[in-house]
């Protein structure tokens, strides 16, 4: 073939020289019916046991493509006996707003992909956190389109760099997993939204994502949008997608999200997936039939085979079976961890610990004698040797609660090596608060396990833990609590406590990298990408959609009914319409618990100087480090729109992160995003600019924006 030729003129050689079984073969995958035939993928050569598989074609040179769920590492290893890395939660990696490190994230995934044989990656979750009790809020980025798209932009970016194919998902709007599917395996819920509410939502989430990563696949939901299923609507799969945000990759569905042939093909869909009931036979007969025109079947092949050359799986086809490097990996994820983790609170300067100062501390809950938790569902990687709280053979279950081995004690003890260190597992209340006693420091561990399939049914702590943290502190003045979470949790100790670190789901490094910032080895460097509310009530829906309580089991159980609805629902999000997050609060006038884009770092900095370019394209800011030690600070700029636009709440559209030295400052020139300084035009179909003053502010966080300047758009 020649390589000289672009991907476009390639994959349009290929599709002349295809038959029609040919061309429908690439449309679908082997259904999961067909892979566990016999045992996990017995006779089929190529299947590499992932979540998907699509033949290839030997005669044209076309490799099967061999789809692994890996959001945040590679899932389903154990199977095979592989190992991946586990990184940090992708909320986590958009708490460090940090791009490289995002790619560098995607870049590792593609990597270990490419090595254990499979050329397409499914993670990418970028469903805007409307609903913070969703159980899928750890693979996703957070609140604001902007962060969330630029991270997840870069993680595609990072995957597709390994000549491994990306995707984006899930769109759109499936921002709950309550009803995600109904009783009958089509959508449970319904999402009501505005169109220009959407667009300048989890569209544009979508939308900027796409611009930076080029994703090949983007992975449409379970979810219904205005009524119509969300697999099977033209105005989101062709008329926004294909056509507004100019996507060339191929549409696939979510596992078991076609629910028709013709309807489905002539909306936009590309890939029934996993199986073949809708686009097998039957889209071969609605295409002989002039139901579906051929024209249709080519560009769906056209988007598949376009992809795959410009991902580069073609020309470097992957060659199963190298090793992936352990080390190499746990390096970048203990890295990405450091930048992750947002220190909330921290009172009378309880941290950094001093190394050689302290006496002694009691380490109490979650684990931490032996691991770090991990989110669960289609996102679960396998851990090295088992879950390390409850080892045996084989791969974890679905309804698994998964620990890792990183295990905090092992690492808290190798910093403070004269101090005397014990652990309590923070079961029995009355025994923790007595080893918190006599201690000089208490670190509480709580957690909040989530996985796909089933939400949250509120933000508090699971089980004893609220009761455990108070407890303690009302016991130990020097108490720090350390969150292991999904997504935001409340927190009715809050003032009780000294010391407040989220580290999320921190991944295979997450207890080196908690124990180097505990005791300053290391500064915060990470900002909320997702608001704490302070209760539930202050939530768009106080209570989840849909969600009764006949359908979760146990307040930390796995539902027997998956959250399966016993009928279908409508959601309603026009009620927070693009208010999502920070949006919401402010224009509720609401206080939170801790802002979005808020954290706090061992030293501290202040703003200067903020001017912005007369035409709105950026914005130019000093930063200064005034403290004691070197830092990164994130510059944080907003926007409030022109009164035209109707809305009552600031805007992120721009941020960088800054590292200074003790004393030092620098100015920056921080790009600002057009399509966050626009709106949806309901009349045009566009994004577009408002005539008006536009106020520019940058700070420290969404509540911290001290620095204010403007510029006009006239016409
Ligand atoms: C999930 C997807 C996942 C797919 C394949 C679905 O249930 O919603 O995110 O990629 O399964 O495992």
């Amino acid at each position: 073939m020649d390589t000289a030729q672009s991907p476009d003129q390639r994959a349009k050689l290929v599709i002349d020289q295809l038959t029609l079984d040919e061309k429908i073969q690439l449309v679908h995958g082997v259904g999961w019916d067909v892979l566990m035939k016999g045992g996990h993928g017995a006779g089929i050569a190529d299947y590499n046991f992932g979540a998907g598989y699509v033949p290839g074609s030997k005669r044209l040179g076309i490799p099967a493509i061999n789809l692994a769920d890996s959001a945040v590492g590679i899932a389903l290893g154990a199977i095979q006996s592989r190992y991946s890395t586990l990184l940090p939660s992708v909320l986590g990696l958009a708490s460090s707003w940090d791009p490289e490190a995002a790619e560098r994230y995607g870049a590792l995934i593609g990597l270990e992909l490419r090595e254990q044989g499979f050329n397409m990656s499914i993670g990418g979750g970028i469903n805007l956190a409307r609903e913070p009790r969703d159980g899928r809020t750890f693979e996703f980025s957070g609140e604001d389109p902007l962060l969330a798209g630029a991270t997840v932009g870069n993680v595609i970016k990072g995957v597709q760099s390994q000549n491994v194919m990306g995707d984006i998902k899930h769109y759109a709007l499936n921002d709950q997993e309550t009803g995600r599917m109904g009783p009958g395996g089509t959508a449970g819920f319904n999402a009501v939204i505005d169109r220009r509410a959407a667009h300048e939502s989890d569209l544009l989430a979508f939308q900027i994502a796409i611009g930076i990563g080029h994703p090949s696949g983007v992975m449409c939901s379970y979810n219904r949008v205005n009524g119509v299923d969300a697999c099977e609507s033209p105005w989101l799969l062709t008329q926004v997608l294909k056509k507004e945000f100019r996507f060339k990759g191929w549409v696939m569905s979510d596992w078991g999200g076609t629910h028709s042939t013709v309807a489905a093909a002539l909306a936009g869909l590309d890939m029934e997936m996993p199986g073949d009931k809708y686009f097998g036979s039957a889209l071969k007969h609605a295409v002989q039939a002039g139901k579906v025109p051929m024209s249709r079947l080519d560009d769906m092949d056209y988007r598949v085979l376009r992809s795959m050359f410009a991902a580069g799986v073609i020309d470097h086809p992957v060659v199963p079976r190298a090793v992936v490097n352990p080390f190499a990996g746990r390096r970048s994820a203990e890295r990405i961890a450091e930048k992750s983790m947002v220190l909330l609170r921290n009172e009378g300067g309880v941290l950094p610990l001093n190394a050689s100062g302290v006496r002694s501390i009691a380490v109490i809950g979650s684990h931490a004698d032996v691991g770090v938790l991990s989110g669960g569902g289609s996102a679960q990687v396998d851990p090295p040797g088992g879950n390390v709280t409850t080892p045996k053979p084989g791969r974890p279950g679905w309804n698994e609660v998964v620990y890792f081995p990183s295990a905090a004690l092992e690492y808290i003890r190798q910093h403070a090596t004269h101090a005397h260190i014990a652990f309590n597992a923070g079961t029995d209340v009355v025994a923790a608060v007595a080893l918190a006693r006599k201690s000089q420091i208490a670190i509480v561990f709580v957690n909040q396990p989530m996985r796909e399939g089933m939400d949250r049914p509120s933000l508090g702590l699971p089980g004893n833990q609220d009761a455990l943290v108070s407890a303690v502190a009302a016991e130990n003045p020097h108490t720090v609590v350390v969150l292991e979470t999904g997504g935001p949790v409340t927190m009715p100790w809050v003032d009780k406590v000294q010391g407040i670190v989220e580290a999320w789901y921190p991944g295979i490094g997450g207890a080196q990298a908690l124990a180097n910032l505990l005791f300053g080895n290391a500064d915060f460097s990470g900002r909320l990408a997702i608001t704490f509310p302070r209760t539930d009530s202050q939530l768009p829906h106080p209570q989840i959609a849909g969600l009764t309580p006949a359908m979760y089991g146990t307040e930390t159980g796995a539902s027997p009914l998956s959250h399966k609805p016993f009928k279908e629902f409508d959601v309603d999000y026009n009620v927070a319409g693009a208010r999502v997050g920070y949006k919401w609060f402010e224009s509720k006038n609401l206080t939170p618990l801790f802002p979005f884009g808020y954290g706090l770092s061992y030293t501290s900095y202040a703003f200067s100087g903020l001017k912005v370019a007369a035409d709105g394209s950026a914005a130019r800011v000093t930063v200064k480090n005034t403290g004691l030690r070197a830092g990164t600070e994130v510059a944080e700029v907003y926007a409030r729109l022109p009164k035209a636009s109707g809305e009552d709440y600031q805007r992120l559209v721009g941020f960088d992160r800054v590292a200074l030295a003790a004393g030092e400052s620098k100015t920056v020139t921080i790009p600002l995003n057009d399509l966050c300084l626009s709106i949806w035009s309901t009349q045009k179909h566009v994004m577009e600019r408002v005539r008006g003053t536009y106020t520019i502010m940058a700070g420290s966080s969404s509540s911290s924006t001290p620095l204010k300047a403007t510029f006009v758009v006239a016409r």
